[in-house]
């Protein structure tokens, strides 16, 4: 399928913003310096906080705990790993709904309750199976970034 290129110079940290790739929704999320620096305490809930499993595999250069080239943005497929839901932007930190006391952002699928952190890593004991998928992308220059 054809590649397609996400501007990214008007994203501000802390927003994300959705291109559409092979009819799949993939998202752009600009990682503020707290936000990253809380992916790092959270490995120890992860399920595969290295990324390692298959199912969806994480491609080499996002195989960190950032899950990305550049620390600051995340580019995932935010399609659910378990049965195909749309998980919803849960970037608050704190207490909130079916979400852990000490949430520290990132997404909660609503069908049947899986949780990922911002780098789309997903928590222990969750039915979704794998990490949101990281699609094959680069950076052609530092406001542009090709899907596919
Ligand atoms: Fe997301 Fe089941 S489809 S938890």
């Amino acid at each position: 399928g054809a590649s397609v290129e996400v501007d990214i110079s008007a994203l501000k940290p802390g927003e994300k913003i959705t291109v559409e790739w092979r009819g799949k929704p993939v998202w752009v999320v600009r990682r503020t310096p707290e936000q990253l620096e809380a992916l790092k305490a959270l490995s120890a809930e992860m399920a595969d906080p290295d990324s390692v499993r298959t199912a969806y595999p994480t491609p080499e250069y996002a195989r960190n705990t950032p899950r990305s080239i550049k620390p600051e943005y995340l580019v995932v497929i935010g399609i659910c790993t378990h049965l195909g839901c749309s998980p919803s932007d849960k970037f608050q930190a704190g207490p909130q709904p079916s979400l852990p006391d000490d949430w520290k952002g990132g997404f909660l699928c609503p069908c049947h309750g899986s949780t990922f952190d911002l780098a789309g890593r997903v928590f222990k004991n969750k039915p979704a199976p794998d990490n949101l998928e990281v699609p094959p992308h680069m950076y052609l220059s530092d406001t542009s970034i090709l899907i596919g």
